[in-house]
């Protein structure tokens, strides 16, 4: 464990760290406004006045101006910021083919936001905005690789929240998911590749990668997320180190270095999909694997679908420099997928600060909907299911205390009686312990879990 101060003083050069690559770097640029020193402490889990530590320096160094009310700008007087000194202030941290959409929405329905809290009004006022302001051009098709300034206002996003450095030339626009992965499969993996996945993990990865014909190597999940044997033979791994999908446990910083020098020495990608990283429950949020890449070998794969809404479908990679001219192509060929409307929506919300203060909030809730969640299950179903404590994610493992029931049966009886469930084992290609996977994003009251789960209690347990 770090002491106090050390940790302090850490955090506070991360938080210049970051600010200063991301000017240097051209990401933000000369007249930009930067994020309140509230909203990134919120951020990065420090404190206010840490961040304000590193703003002070980055002010006395004349990268920063204050502009009182209008908040701390990029100052403009940096004519050719990408010739700022290299910085000598040392960050590495010392810490470090299931079916699983359905039409309908059903309670528990796994891999949603809460539906409730959505900023609608302020979601409308940019759609109203950006469709009124919208320019003749932009009626034409919009850019393959995405709208530039998204890019930009990714590339800044991904620096400041998720410590991942990067150039919004190799950020790459995409519909979700499956189409990121299909859009890498198209660039690095050929008809021999090997591929490795997450066991238990997600199912579209394992049915998308079956679709294309790829060999798949299931890799072991255990406490410390995926352990990979370091004489794996695979073109590429694809994890998700945040919170494991669906164990929700974190990859260990160990691991993380072991899988970035296993790249390295095999010459291998790692896909990082980071679909929920941001919804931490304890202590500071994690950066990304992709942060520590010195090598360039993390396809970093991220998505709006769990911060914002999955109808958007808006999603995006940040792909390695030595390939964003393959990238490029690849995008000019299948690309129109995401409407420009959408895409300037998200833009506008980004812009005006509205994307980290509805995170930030939406980190509270889904705190105390878990907390919420795990209290009425214990109470109505204590002894039969066990749930751990997780570090982040956007559902829960409900481990079955009985080993011999088996966990598909129990989640057909819950899709039933009209409540969604999936069966760990649908997860795994190994025997596992019976549970259930759930979601609790979307139980809004009290009284509305505690009838839920006695609705659950009945399919399952009746007369038990
Ligand atoms: C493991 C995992 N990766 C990625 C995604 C994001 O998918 P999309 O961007 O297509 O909504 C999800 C959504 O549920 C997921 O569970």
């Amino acid at each position: 464990m770090m002491k106090g101060t050390t940790a302090k003083v850490l955090a506070y050069k991360q938080v210049y760290q970051r600010i200063h690559s991301a000017i240097s770097q051209g990401t933000l640029k000369p007249g930009e406004r930067i994020p309140s020193a509230r909203a990134l402490a919120k951020e990065m889990g420090v404190a206010r006045g840490t961040v304000e530590e590193g703003y002070a320096l980055l002010k006395a160094e004349g990268y920063l101006v204050s502009k009182g009310q209008a908040g701390t700008h990029v100052s403009e007087k940096l004519i050719d910021p990408s010739k700022l000194r290299k910085t000598n202030v040392d960050t590495r941290q010392a810490e470090f083919a299931a079916d699983i959409k359905t039409a309908e929405v059903l309670p528990f329905q796994l891999g949603l936001p809460a539906l409730d809290a959505f900023p609608r009004q302020t979601w409308s006022r940019m759609t109203a905005r950006c469709a009124r302001n919208i320019h003749t051009d932009d009626l034409a098709y919009p850019s393959a690789h995405g709208l530039p300034q998204l890019r930009v206002a990714i590339a800044q996003y991904l620096q400041l929240s998720r410590g991942v450095q990067c150039e919004p030339a190799q950020v790459f626009i995409t519909s979700g998911y499956v189409c990121s992965i299909k859009w890498i499969a198209n660039v690095l993996f050929n008809a021999q590749s090997k591929i490795g996945i997450e066991d238990p993990g997600y199912p579209l990865t394992r049915q998308v990668l079956k679709n294309s014909h790829f060999n798949i190597i299931s890799i072991p999940v255990d406490e410390d997320g995926i352990k990979l044997p370091t004489n794996t033979q695979a073109d590429a791994i694809i994890v998700t180190p945040a919170h494991q999908s669906p164990t929700c446990v974190s990859l260990s910083l160990q691991r993380r270095q072991a899988l970035l020098d296993w790249a390295e020495t095999k010459n291998s990608w790692i896909v990082e999909d980071d679909y929920d990283g941001e919804y931490r429950h304890v202590g500071l949020p994690l950066p990304a694997l992709k942060s520590i890449d010195t090598q360039d070998r993390v396809i970093y794969s991220g998505t709006f679908s769990k911060i914002l809404s999955p109808s958007l479908r808006v999603a995006y990679i940040v792909v390695p420099k030595s390939k964003v001219s393959a990238f490029e192509k690849c995008a000019e060929i299948y690309a129109g997928n995401v409407s420009g409307l959408t895409q300037a929506s998200v833009l506008a919300f980004m812009r005006e600060g509205h994307l980290l203060r509805h995170i930030q909030r939406m980190r509270k809730l889904y705190r105390e909907r878990r907390e919420l969640a795990v209290r009425v299950f214990n109470q109505v179903l204590g002894g039969k299911v066990s749930i751990k404590p997780q570090p982040g994610g956007m559902h829960m493992i409900l481990k079955l205390t009985d080993p011999n029931i088996d966990d598909l049966v129990f989640s057909n009886k819950m899709m039933n009686a009209g409540l969604f469930s999936q069966g760990l084992s649908q997860w795994s290609s190994k025997p596992v312990h019976p549970s259930l996977i759930l979601s609790f994003t979307n139980i809004r009251t009290e009284e509305e879990c505690h009838r839920l789960v006695c609705r659950l209690r009945d399919a399952l347990f009746e007369g038990q």
